[in-house]
């Protein structure tokens, strides 16, 4: 099932498994990808349809050291050599918009203060130029700022399909802004946008329906990590965490986006209850527990808990993962210590069969 044909939103894809996003801090000269960078997307062309690392829609939305942005020309410029690499190689290739929020570091952003949905830091710290700094305490945002968030998202979705990239995704995972505004742990507003499950959802929901209404709603996924329970983002109460993303489901269902992507253990109830209301393709990943297998995503096709399967660090170390898998040939292994950061060393130099 892993190699069958699939059409996701816009796309016809030729297998059932995609290049999941991966953060690889390499981004040049005022955060826009380069050569360097175009490169590494187009030898993954093959993957059919990549998901671009972690990219922030504005300029306080980065997080980490040398992601690449979504908000300057010099960026967008960027982007299109990317899109041109995956375009030459038969693919497709969406950016993933990351705000981080408070998963951030004033040092990695000329000064500037992250905001969140409350003043409330995360634990541990944050790799700076200078070494490991403390985490920050963010700025909660203002009710009056919430538009101006969404605003950045509309407008680097655009910026996204001006540089020729096939759509975006919305990161509402793994504890940066959106999921901040998703789970109780870190968001304590008592104005339209906290208290409840339903305001919780509130901004992510108002999010997608203005993304998906700037660029088209085919063109547009968004990814979620209900209880992963990372960066001090927590979701530990079964029965709110049910409801949250109830409520969120319930809001961007009617909007007939591209996908809905869920990185959580596959076979909960939760993730089959999200996937029935979603009613559209549901991309799934298990997780960093384990380094996905093709098995593993047989396993998932087969038991039908998913459309789609995510893979990330097979592809990081396999440019033609695919090839790979198909003639059940040995693997690259990925390579921890040139994950985040560095130069062409452990990105665009690991062989291919060929
Ligand atoms: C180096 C690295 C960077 C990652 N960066 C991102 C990211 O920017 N956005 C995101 O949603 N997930 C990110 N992830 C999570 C992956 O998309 C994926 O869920 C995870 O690697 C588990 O899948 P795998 O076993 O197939 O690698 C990252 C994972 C790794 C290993």
């Amino acid at each position: 099932m892993a190699f069958d044909s699939i059409r996701i939103g816009r796309w016809d894809l030729p297998q059932r498994f995609i290049m999941a996003p991966l953060t690889r801090n390499r981004a040049g000269e005022g955060q826009a990808p380069g050569e360097l960078n175009a490169t590494y997307y187009g030898q993954r062309a093959s993957a059919g349809l990549i998901i671009t690392e972690g990219s922030q829609p504005s300029a306080v939305g980065q997080g980490y050291l040398d992601t690449p942005g979504v908000h300057t020309p010099e960026q967008v410029r960027g982007w299109s050599l990317v899109a041109d690499a995956v375009h030459a190689g038969g693919g497709h290739i969406v950016v993933q918009l990351m705000h981080a929020g408070r998963i951030a570091h004033p040092d990695n952003k000329n000064g500037l203060e992250s905001v969140a949905p409350s003043a409330l830091s995360a634990p541990g710290e944050m790799v700076t130029a200078d070494g490991q700094k403390p985490m920050v305490t963010p700025r909660a945002l203002e009710t009056d700022e919430i538009p101006g968030i969404v605003a950045e998202f509309v407008d680097a979705s655009r910026k996204a399909i001006e540089a020729g990239l096939d759509g975006v995704e919305i990161h509402a995972a793994n504890g940066y802004l959106l999921h901040q505004f998703l789970a109780p742990s870190s968001n304590e507003r008592t104005d339209a946008y906290g208290g409840s499950p339903e305001a919780r959802a509130r901004l992510v929901i108002e999010v997608a329906k203005a993304v998906a209404e700037t660029i088209g709603a085919d063109r547009v996924g968004i990814r979620i990590s209900p209880s992963h329970n990372i960066q001090g983002v927590l979701e530990e109460d079964a029965v709110d965490t049910a409801a949250t993303y109830e409520s969120l489901i319930e809001g961007i269902a009617p909007l007939g986006l591209a996908y809905l992507s869920v990185l959580a253990d596959p076979a909960t109830d939760l993730v089959r209850d999200l996937r029935k209301r979603f009613g559209g393709p549901v991309m799934l990943n298990s997780g960093f527990a384990q380094v996905t297998s093709l098995e593993d995503v047989e396993n998932i096709l087969e038991q039908d808990l998913a459309d789609v399967v995510a893979v990330g660090r097979p592809f990081l170390a396999n440019p033609d993962l695919v090839r790979r898998w198909r003639d059940d040939t040995a693997l690259n292994e990925p390579d921890q210590a040139t994950f985040y950061g560095g130069g062409a060393a452990g990105y665009t130099d690991y062989p291919t069969l060929d």
